[in-house]
């Protein structure tokens, strides 16, 4: 081979491999979204997880199929998103845009695990084409299957089988988000932005109409806390709690919510007395 060739060649292969690359890094991201929370998965990312392979019935195909890839469990779990909260619903995002939605009570009640498969183990390279339109297309860079305990039995709820998915968003269940934070015309700016802070302060801890956390006191129903609690005591109360209770379990919030915020989160706390469940 003489030395032009060579150069030539090295040069084509350096490029074949810097496009290739490249076009894979940004196809081999999963973006896991959680409220205002991004968490994206690179490539290098998945290798703190374990790679496991299974075989479902798959209902795109029609029939069995051997996948590698990972369980979403972990995934969620490497994104920092804790146990499946079944008042969440979970959406998956393909390339395209294209998304679909399931109910985590529904994954919960079905049985059924899901596996994110990167890999087609019935193929020796690259994918099963899906007929879609006029197109055929790979289900890759990741398809979300289901693992279900009793294969050929339909399950009662219907689970979704996105190919080409690139994003996965938890979001709050509509029927939840409801009792939060209903629809009602009544509501003014100030409701508004007090429910935003009370979802980002103080839901972690506190549940409106039954709905968020349970080591502070449901502050709704049956009565709501202004129907019970003067509201100039509740505001220097939210501000500084230790400073009426020693070993209050809960943090004070002078400092880190302005005069306003705590006047919004009052003014949202007192709107959710006329929305109780
Ligand atoms: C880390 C958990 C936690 C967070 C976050 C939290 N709280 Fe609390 N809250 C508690 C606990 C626990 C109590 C029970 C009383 C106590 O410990 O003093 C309480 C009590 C209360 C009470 C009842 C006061 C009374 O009369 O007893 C109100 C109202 C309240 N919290 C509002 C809020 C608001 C509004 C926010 C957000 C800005 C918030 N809390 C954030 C844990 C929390």
């Amino acid at each position: 081979m003489s030395l032009k060739y060579f150069r030539t060649l090295c040069i084509i292969t350096f490029f074949v491999i810097v496009s290739h690359g490249y076009a894979k890094a940004a196809s081999t991201d999963l973006t896991i979204v959680q409220g205002s929370n991004k968490y994206v998965i690179t490539e290098n990312g998945f290798r703190a997880l374990h790679l496991d392979s299974i075989v479902v019935l798959d209902p795109v195909y029609k029939k069995h199929k051997r996948y590698a890839g990972y369980w979403l469990s972990d995934i969620l779990a490497l994104a920092g998103v804790g146990h499946p909260d079944p008042n969440t619903v979970w959406t998956f995002t393909a390339l395209d845009g294209y998304k679909a939605s399931v109910a985590v009570a529904d994954v919960v009640q079905s049985g059924a695990k899901a596996f994110v498969a990167i890999e087609d183990l019935d193929k020796e390279e690259g994918w099963e084409k899906i007929p879609q339109g006029k197109e055929w297309i790979s289900p890759g860079p990741y398809y979300l299957v289901w693992q279900t305990a009793l294969e050929d039995v339909t399950p009662s709820v219907k689970l979704p089988w996105p190919y080409q998915m690139v994003e996965i968003s938890i979001g709050k269940s509509d029927e939840a988000q409801q009792k939060l934070f209903p629809d009602s015309n009544d509501k003014s700016e100030s409701v508004t932005r007090g429910y935003k802070v009370f979802t980002q302060n103080c839901m972690a801890c506190h549940s409106i109409n039954l709905q968020g956390g349970v080591v502070g006191p449901e502050l709704n129903v049956p009565k709501n806390i202004l129907e019970y609690e003067d509201r100039k005591f509740l505001k220097e109360f939210i501000g500084s709690p230790s400073s009426f209770r020693a070993r209050s379990k809960m943090p004070g919030f002078n400092g880190t919510l302005s005069d306003q915020e705590l006047d919004d989160v009052l003014d949202y706390l007192a709107w959710m007395g006329k929305h109780k469940i």
